[in-house]
């Protein structure tokens, strides 16, 4: 857990830097304080769904969000890192899904997952395109070498599952609401 708090630290000043969430402002990003007047009802509503602004996120970036209390990864995949998800072998996978499975089909540059690492919960590396991405381009934990495809599958390492996907929708062209 010293390392997820770690790994949570060192994302503090990226996410103060991309924090674009509009509306429920107060769940929806790191290092931000919730709103400690709010009475219990309203928090609960306002942690339900997270909005956030993706129009300044550009292709092969990513940003971390937290909804629920956990972290979420919103990434705008390049081509190239679409083209490599949709080519895998799905059976040879350890946790078998299809790319189109994990992505809105309209807009699949877009890939919303669990920033929470399915071994220990550590949170994976390759938010910034700089930082580590493994073997697969895609995230790679540190703390006993997980390493995700660009569609957050796991493909090496000890994670038994891929990142999973949380509801969201677009509503609109840059309004993402997950939740
Ligand atoms: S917590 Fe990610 S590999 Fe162990």
């Amino acid at each position: 857990m010293a390392d997820k708090e770690s790994t949570h630290h060192g994302r503090r000043d990226f996410l103060q830097l991309t924090s674009i969430a509009v509306g429920t402002v107060g769940a929806a990003s790191f290092g931000w304080p919730l709103v400690f007047s709010m009475d219990k009802s309203a928090e609960v509503k306002a942690l339900s769904s997270t909005e956030l602004d993706i129009a300044s996120i550009q292709p092969g970036q990513a940003i971390l969000v937290k909804w629920r209390k956990k972290p979420y990864f919103v990434r705008r995949r390049t081509k190239d890192e679409i083209s490599a998800a949709e080519k895998v072998e799905v059976a040879s996978l350890r946790d078998p899904e299809k790319d189109s499975a994990r992505v809105n089909r309209d807009r699949p540059e877009w890939l919303v997952v669990g920033a929470n690492c399915t071994h220990f919960g550590c949170i994976p590396t390759g938010a910034k395109a700089t930082e580590n991405r493994g073997e697969f381009g895609g995230f790679y934990c540190p703390c006993h070498g997980s390493h995700y495809d660009t569609s957050g599958r796991i493909r090496k390492g000890p994670a038994p599952k891929n990142l999973p996907v949380p509801p969201y929708k677009f509503v609109s062209d840059n309004i993402l609401r997950i939740g």
